[in-house]
């Protein structure tokens, strides 16, 4: 498709491979990155294909139909599924070689009717999210189903924490975290683990335990570090990883705006001198958070410019008076929505906290039409 305005999402495959053979070095038994939701905006079949091409082996999707995606542009690897539900999905999981990961007793009942041939699974167990997954209660009974459908075979028990940050506390901490390692733990108590892949992490899990000097002893299933967005508040890992995305855009016309006048919807933004207005032609649309209307900002000549007045649809404005520049000279320079620009940075995590978004929000809110640019291939 071409492209005929500037506004473009730039995937840096660089990036994405110092973090994947960071995570696999640090999670060497198992790791599932996660490519759901178009690989995080990212586009899911160039980034599973790309880290198919460095060694991984598993990926994770939330659909079935996201998993089907990735079957037909021919990733080969193991796909686990952690969403799916009817016998259609059952059917049409098992006919493209996905892998289910059961987290309820219909998932498991239709698996059980539908299956013909051997076929890998791993069961989540809910130890307190609360969302998907078995109680503790019900494992049991779910272990007896799966010895009595040979062709169900148990690959991989896992969990999904609420809290991964908690476990910054270490081992003596009571976080969330340790609570439900321990009633992953208790839950499997006696049953015979060997050769099972038992996964537990996200990427906040993970990094905890890395910045802990804890070992591993679980695998992970990273979204955010795989593609280079530090989990921690304190950004202490950010400088092993590398942001994967940035969003650029340019200044496509400017206005001239007198003092006292005001600039978009509702007039939220009133001018108190002359002003440079830069125009931007990227908005709400293209995933510019419509909360940034009057707080964030965008790089421009390696400096934050101030957005000004309401994000719209496809615009956003821009305070360019501080740059000191004609309008001439302007127009057609690169405005970074979130990225690096000469010495300066604007990150994810600095745009969802401006937005007052989750750094998952930003990511997956770079709309379709917002062409992706893949560099370092
Ligand atoms: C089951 C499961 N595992 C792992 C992840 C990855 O989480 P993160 O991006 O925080 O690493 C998710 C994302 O929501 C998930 O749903």
């Amino acid at each position: 498709v071409r492209a005929y305005r500037g506004t473009e999402l730039h995937i840096h495959l660089s990036a994405l491979e110092k973090n994947y053979r960071w995570l696999a070095q640090v999670s060497p038994e198992f790791l599932c990155p996660m490519v759901k939701a178009n690989g995080y905006g990212h586009g899911d079949v160039r980034v599973a294909k790309a880290l198919e091409g460095w060694g991984c082996k598993t990926f994770g999707v939330g659909l079935v139909e996201e998993g089907l995606r990735l079957r037909d542009f021919g990733v080969q690897g193991e796909i686990l599924v952690f969403g799916f539900s009817g016998d259609d999905a059952v059917e049409s999981l098992l006919a493209h070689g996905l892998t289910p990961v059961i987290s309820d007793g219909q998932q498991l009942e239709a698996l059980t009717r539908s299956v013909k041939a051997p076929t890998p699974v791993h069961v989540k167990l809910n130890t307190g999210m609360n969302r998907r997954g078995f109680r503790s209660s019900e494992w049991p009974g779910v272990a007896q189903q799966l010895k009595e459908t040979p062709n169900l075979q148990l690959r991989g028990l896992c969990t999904h924490l609420l809290e991964g940050e908690d476990l910054m506390n270490g081992r003596e901490g009571l976080g969330y975290s340790l609570q439900q390692i321990e009633t992953f733990e208790k839950t499997l108590l006696g049953f015979d683990k060997k050769n099972l892949f038992l996964h537990i992490y996200n990427s906040a899990g993970l990094a905890s335990v890395f910045l802990n000097h804890q070992s591993m002893n679980y695998g992970c299933r990273p979204g955010l570090l795989t593609y280079g967005v530090d989990p921690m508040k304190d950004q202490r890992l950010a400088p092993l990883i590398s942001p994967v995305m940035e969003l650029h855009s340019n200044i496509v016309s400017t206005q001239d705006v007198k003092s006292g006048e005001v600039v978009s919807y509702g007039g939220l933004w009133r001018a108190n001198r002359d002003s440079l207005i830069g125009i931007v032609p990227a908005g709400y649309a293209d995933g510019v958070c419509r909360s940034l209307s009057n707080r964030g900002s965008f790089l421009v000549r390696g400096r934050r410019v101030p957005i000004v007045g309401r994000v719209c649809m496809d615009y956003t404005m821009v305070d360019l008076t501080d740059l000191n520049v004609t309008q001439d000279k302007v127009i057609g320079e690169r405005a970074v929505i979130f990225g690096q620009q000469k010495d300066t940075n604007i990150s994810v995590v600095q745009m969802a906290e401006a937005a007052e978004r989750s750094t998952y929000e930003i990511l997956t809110g770079v709309s379709e039409r917002v062409p992706r640019l893949y560099l370092g291939a």
